[in-house]
């Protein structure tokens, strides 16, 4: 099965074609693949701004999916399948997208159908200005191909990438990665630690693709405070990179602590979070002072020890608590290489299993991937969405 996964939740446009086949021991071929930051563009601002989200997906996806068919030896330019009827009821789906529109309908006019079997696509959780530019492209795409469409959960795609590692076999021979995992070998229950700018939680996976939330946080997100802080720090935007940079040197030169913040939540006894009270304490630690750059990074290695300490103590103690076999950690703050190495050690013998820290933020693949394990799937758990009624849910929920 070829599958293009979508992703526009937030500040990355991805598309990924997949060529899969298998079900809970599967195989792929990555047959094209591409990815546009708006970090740059979001910088000046500090955060990523919904509208500005959207006006750069909007912008970015046609030539994003031109570069992946091109990978992809899909680009047969004999002439077109897509009639002017079918480019009248795309205007239609992207009557909110005109410059998408015209992109798109252009590109459809000059290509043949590609042979791609499904579109997955991400309806949530995230920005929802952003997740409708991705459903209604996909929507588009549906109407011009005639290929079912299925819907994914953001969180389960940072899941599946991570979950992928485990029986990962890979040929490196290739120009592109040929993939096989074996979902099979993967001990039950497993727990998901999810961590990212938008998200902290601690999911229970009693049976592989369902989900029970065991707790989550009550304000901002783990990813939130390391980019909170870090702008109070002066430091850019996305934080959390920045201040693993910093934290990393402090410790490699063993700067003096500058100040002790917080563990909030640490000894609640639940699996609950709270990071909200570290942007106020870091706000008092540096407020009307000139920081040196020893002091920054000093300031630095204390947020991130603070945020680590939170997430690997109540990780482990969910581990014992509901004897889990297996740990996966996804979202963009497992790119961590401090927590990730917390994680090893506290959790030992259990190896946690990681996405690759390139595929640990934002992408296409992950989107992909759990797309087609969904529709391998019979409804109600996989099958296919029916795109008249797909719907951006930035608070989409995996249980
Ligand atoms: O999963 P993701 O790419 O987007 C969301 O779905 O939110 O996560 C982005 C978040 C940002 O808050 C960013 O600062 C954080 O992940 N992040 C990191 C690292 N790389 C990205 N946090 C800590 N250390 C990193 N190396
Ligand atoms: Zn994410």
């Amino acid at each position: 099965m070829n599958i293009l996964g979508i992703e526009t939740s937030c500040d990355e446009t991805a598309i990924s074609l997949l060529s899969a086949e298998g079900e809970t021991d599967f195989s792929y071929d990555v047959l094209g693949e591409a990815l546009l930051s708006q970090i740059e563009i979001h910088k000046p601002y500090g955060g990523v701004y919904p509208n500005i989200a959207k006006r750069e997906h909007a912008r970015a996806l046609v030539p994003i999916l031109e570069d992946v068919l091109r990978q992809a030896n899909m680009l047969s330019e004999s002439g077109s399948t897509t009639d002017e009827e079918t480019i009248a009821h795309i205007e239609k789906i992207l009557e909110r997208e005109p410059d998408l529109f015209l992109m798109l309908s252009n590109f459809l006019r000059s290509i043949d159908k590609p042979p791609v079997d499904v579109l997955a696509v991400t309806v949530g959780p995230g920005l929802e200005p952003a997740l409708w530019v991705g459903i209604n492209f996909a929507r588009a795409l549906h109407e011009a191909w005639k290929i079912p469409v299925v819907a994914v959960n953001h969180m389960e795609g940072h899941i599946m990438m991570a979950l992928q590692a485990r029986g990962l076999q890979k040929n490196e021979n290739q120009l592109l990665p040929s993939v096989s995992c074996k979902l099979s070998t993967v001990n039950l229950p497993a727990l998901a630690l999810l961590v990212s700018g938008g998200h902290t939680e601690l999911v229970l996976i009693p049976e592989l693709m369902t989900y029970q939330l065991l707790g989550q946080t009550r304000d901002d997100a783990s990813g939130e405070a390391f980019d909170k802080c870090a702008r109070l720090l002066g430091l850019p935007y996305p934080g959390g990179p920045e201040i693993g940079r910093l934290a990393a040197y402090a410790r490699s030169q063993g700067l003096e602590r500058y100040t002790v913040l917080p563990r909030p939540m640490l000894n609640t006894g639940t699996y609950e979070f709270s990071f909200s009270g570290l942007k106020t304490a870091v706000r008092r630690a540096v407020e009307g002072k000139t920081l040196t750059d020893d002091q920054q990074a000093a300031m630095a290695r204390e947020i991130e020890d603070a945020i680590v300490e939170v997430l690997v103590t109540k990780t482990k103690r969910a581990v014992e608590e509901h004897g889990i076999q297996t740990v996966i950690v996804g979202g963009g703050v497992s790119a961590n290489s401090f927590l990730r190495a917390e994680l090893i050690k506290a959790l030992h013998p259990i190896v946690p299993l990681f996405p690759e820290p390139t595929f640990a933020t934002d992408n296409a693949r992950m989107i992909a991937l759990a797309g087609y394990l969904r529709a391998i799937k019979a409804p109600p758990e996989g099958g296919y969405a029916d795109p008249a009624t797909l719907k951006a849910n930035g608070n989409l929920r995996l249980a």
